[in-house]
Order: C-alpha cells, then sequence, then structure tokens
C-alpha cells in the first residue's frame, strides 16, 4: 500500500488539529454569542460541554481514525461494515457543506484584512452601511473566496506533513503573539474593564433552552467535532503518540483561545463605546470603528493585525475541511492527491455560491426559509443543517458506534497504546462510561429537542 502520510510528531498533530479547531468559530463566533448568552454563566456551560461531552468525542474520533488508518468513511466501514459506512459518509458531507460557508466568511475576512491594511477601508463613515454593502457585492466577494479556496488547496496540495502540519506550526505561533499583542493592546485603553464586566460578568437570567443547545453546538464546531475531521487527522498519528494527552491539550487550547478572543474584542469595543450586542457583525463592524479612532497609522496596524489573525485562523480550519473529502478521494476512490484537492476545490467553492448570494444579492437565496419565526437566508440554512445539527448528530452517531458496535474495551486497546497507564485508570472508566451512555442519551436527546424547536416549533426547553 502506498504511505498515506503522518504527522512528524506528536507536536506535529498537535498544532495541525488545534490550527483546525482553532478558527471563525473562536474569533468571529465565540465572542458575540457568549456576549449574546449571559458572559461568564454561558462559558460555564461552554466549558461544561467541553469536558463532559466534547473531550470523549475528541479521544474516541482520535482512536477510530489511528485504528484504521483511513478517512471516515473507511473508517467506519473498517470497523462496522457497510451501513456503517454511511455515518462516515455524512460527516465528509457535512465537512463539504460547513467549508462551503465557511470559506465565504474567511473570504470577508480576507477582504477586510486587504482593504484595512493597504485601501482605504478604514475611512468610511458607517461601517454597519458598509458591511451591508459588502457582503452583497458578488465580484469582490467571489474574488476573495476563490483567493481563499486556493490557498487552502494550495496547502492541501503539498500533502499532510509538508502542507497541513508546515503550515500549523507557522500559522499557529504567529495567531498566538497576535492574539496576545492585541489584549495587551485593548486592556491599555481607556474603559477596557467596562468590556471585561460586561464579557465576565455571570448573567444567568439569560440562559435559556435555546442558550444550552447553542453551547453545544458551539463546542462541536470549535472543537471540529462530529465530522471525522479528527478521524482523518488521527489517522496520520504515530501508534506510540498519546491519545489522551493530545486531546486534552487540543481542548484546552482551543477552549483557552476562545476565551482570550473575548477578552481582546470587548475592551477594544467599549474603548470606543461601540455596542457589544452586534450579533454576528462584531468584528466586521463594531471592530473597525474602533480601528478608525486609532488614527491612520496605528489603525492601519492593530486593524491589519486583527483581520491578519483572523484569516490564519480560518486557514487552519479550512485545511482541515478540505483534507477530509480528499482524504476520502484519495484512500477509497485512489484519486491522486492533487486530482482530488482541484476537484473537491472547485466543488466546495460552487456549493457555497448560492451562500455568498444570500445576502441581498439575490432575493430568493436571501429569503430561502421560514422557520424559528424568522426568514432564513441559504447560510442560515447550510448552518442549521449541517453543523446546528449535523455536528451534534455526528457525535450522537459516532459514541453509537462505539457504545453498539466497535466497543469501548477495543477503543480502551487503541488508546492504551502510547499510554500504558490507561487500562483500568480512573480516566479509562471517564471516557467509556461517557462514550457508551452519557455521550448517546444526551446527544440523542438534544437532537430530538433541536429538530423540534428549529423546525417544527416546538419549544420544550
Ligand atoms: N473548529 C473550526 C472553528 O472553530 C471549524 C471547524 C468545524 C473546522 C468542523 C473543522 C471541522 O472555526
Amino acid at each position: 500500500m502506498a504511505a498515506r502520510g503522518g504527522f512528524s510528531s506528536k507536536l506535529g498533530f498537535i498544532a495541525a488539529a488545534a490550527g483546525s479547531a482553532i478558527g471563525l468559530g473562536n474569533i468571529w463566533q465565540f465572542p458575540y454569542v457568549a456576549g449574546q448568552n449571559g458572559g461568564a454563566a454561558f462559558l460555564l456551560i461552554y466549558v461544561g460541554w467541553i469536558a463532559l461531552i466534547g473531550l470523549p468525542i475528541m479521544v474516541g474520533e482520535i482512536a477510530i481514525g489511528r485504528r484504521t488508518q483511513a478517512n471516515p468513511y473507511g473508517a467506519y466501514k473498517k470497523l462496522g461494515g457497510k451501513s456503517w459506512g454511511l455515518v462516515g459518509l455524512f460527516g465528509i458531507l457535512c465537512g463539504v457543506m460547513i467549508l462551503s460557508f465557511y470559506n465565504v466568511v474567511s473570504g470577508w475576512a480576507f477582504g477586510y484584512f486587504l482593504q484595512v491594511s493597504f485601501g482605504d477601508l478604514l475611512l468610511e463613515q458607517d461601517f454597519s452601511g458598509f458591511f451591508g454593502n459588502y457582503v452583497t457585492e458578488f465580484e469582490d466577494n467571489f474574488v476573495y473566496s476563490f483567493a481563499f479556496m486556493v490557498i487552502t488547496a494550495f496547502i492541501v496540495y503539498q500533502g499532510v506533513q509538508k502542507g497541513i502540519e508546515g503550515a500549523a506550526k507557522l500559522l499557529m505561533p504567529a495567531l498566538f503573539v497576535l492574539l496576545i499583542s492585541l489584549i495587551i493592546y485593548g486592556l491599555t485603553l481607556p474603559n477596557a474593564m467596562d468590556g471585561v464586566r460586561f464579557y465576565l460578568f455571570p448573567d444567568f437570567s439569560l440562559i435559556n433552552g435555546t442558550s444550552v443547545y447553542s453551547a453545544l453546538g458551539q463546542a462541536f464546531f470549535s472543537l471540529s467535532l462530529g465530522m471525522g475531521a479528527l478521524i482523518t487527522y488521527g489517522s496520520y498519528i504515530g501508534k506510540n503518540d498519546n491519545i489522551v494527552s493530545s486531546a486534552a491539550l487540543v481542548t484546552v487550547t482551543d477552549t483557552l483561545v476562545s476565551f482570550l478572543a473575548g477578552l481582546m474584542i470587548f475592551p477594544l469595543v467599549f474603548s470606543q463605546g461601540q455596542s457589544p450586542s452586534e450579533g454576528p457583525g462584531l468584528v466586521f463592524v463594531a471592530l473597525p470603528a474602533v480601528f478608525q479612532t486609532m488614527g491612520p497609522f496605528i489603525g492601519k496596524l492593530v486593524g491589519g493585525g486583527f483581520f491578519l489573525l483572523l484569516c490564519f485562523a480560518a486557514l487552519t480550519s479550512t485545511i482541515s475541511l478540505l483534507e477530509v473529502p480528499v482524504a476520502y478521494l484519495v484512500d477509497e476512490k485512489r484519486w491522486s492527491r492533487k486530482k482530488a484537492v482541484a476537484v473537491m476545490a472547485l466543488v466546495v467553492f460552487a456549493v457555497g455560491v448560492p451562500s455568498m448570494l444570500g445576502f441581498g444579492a439575490v432575493d430568493s437565496l436571501t429569503n430561502l426559509a421560514y422557520y424559528e419565526g424568522t426568514v432564513k437566508s441559504a447560510m442560515d440554512l447550510v448552518q442549521d443543517l449541517f453543523y446546528v445539527v449535523g455536528l451534534p448528530l455526528g457525535g450522537f452517531l459516532m459514541s453509537l458506534f462505539i457504545a453498539t458496535r466497535w466497543t469501548t474495551r477495543s477503543m480502551s486497546d487503541e488508546i492504551s497504546h502510547g499510554n500504558s497507564s490507561y487500562r483500568g485508570s480512573i480516566l479509562e472508566k471517564f471516557f467509556n462510561i461517557m462514550i457508551k451512555y452519557i455521550c448517546p442519551f444526551v446527544l440523542g436527546v438534544m437532537f430530538v429537542l433541536t429538530m423540534l424547536q428549529k423546525f417544527f416549533g416546538v419549544a420544550i426547553i
């Protein structure tokens, strides 16, 4: 068999998996979702989900990947037969659909980076109007998101070690440096502490069923779980690497970056009296206004640095999202990596075009569906089906698969490679109980509740 490629070391895997996890979910989404859902109260629920459900699911995925040395479809098929393979295919489909809209938002970030650093974006008068217009302009979006996809494809084409691992080892440290510098800068500004207070004050009155579910969806999305990205990356790690400590490190790093992203954004927003509840526009509307007040030079530097950070974070995630279908085509269809990358990148880009056009450019895509009492765009619908519902559903099916088919005993066998003290340890008991009973139960219940609430208008919690 031709070598499938692999990471050079445990650190290589950790960098790549943390790169996959850290992305727009942490820097674009987490701060505004937390801001709208009770700040520290949301953070607590989020951390609870991560520890109880996220970490065990991550360990399970990596174990399946390393055991089978295969893409998600091949992995489920090897261990459970053709019908379980469908779970893998569903994961790959979720990955393709997530990448299709993720690339559009990455394109916005890329466009903002270029226009803040080298253009006149910071001279605008009305950033909300500018962003509203920006997302409807097809040509710009087309060009920037296409460019972003080409960069992603180029890196994935270079292969696991040179491309994915190499990019992560370069981009992740750069991301940390940018993040920490922006936090320090933000905290020195006047009124910064109001931002910290807003972000960290636990307001439990804002917690309801929806926020509990959003925190779960956010946890899956942020950790790249439920669609086989970590099965795929897990298939590239060495037999002697410790799965549990790697997964724990990735989880902690990802959560820390989400937390720090809020600590970076809210002081900046409050220092200039911008609205903290801007929602999805927070980084594209409130922040440019902040950068503007810093004067042309500092504004371009800090603002450009911020959008560059956003691009780096997004890139290591788009890489992992593209690698999943590519690994499938290379493993199962025997395609060359080059052909798989080129075809998949084009397909995913094309699938994303409706999402791109659903911000006003095309009416029917802007008002594509109606549920939860509001009109939904193409991107809303794709997000709801393949991320909000799809990822926790993927996690449910994976835990069900381990519980009923592969067995937690086989999972323990796999984890014991590279971790001689795992067997019989309290950790083993914890992961087994979680995967066998708690994850299938909790995720199954959450799936039903969300479907009822989202698409049938029945709110139970
Ligand atoms: N974890 C990434 C983020 O937080 C998104 C992602 C989801 C990447 C699923 C891969 C798989 O932005």
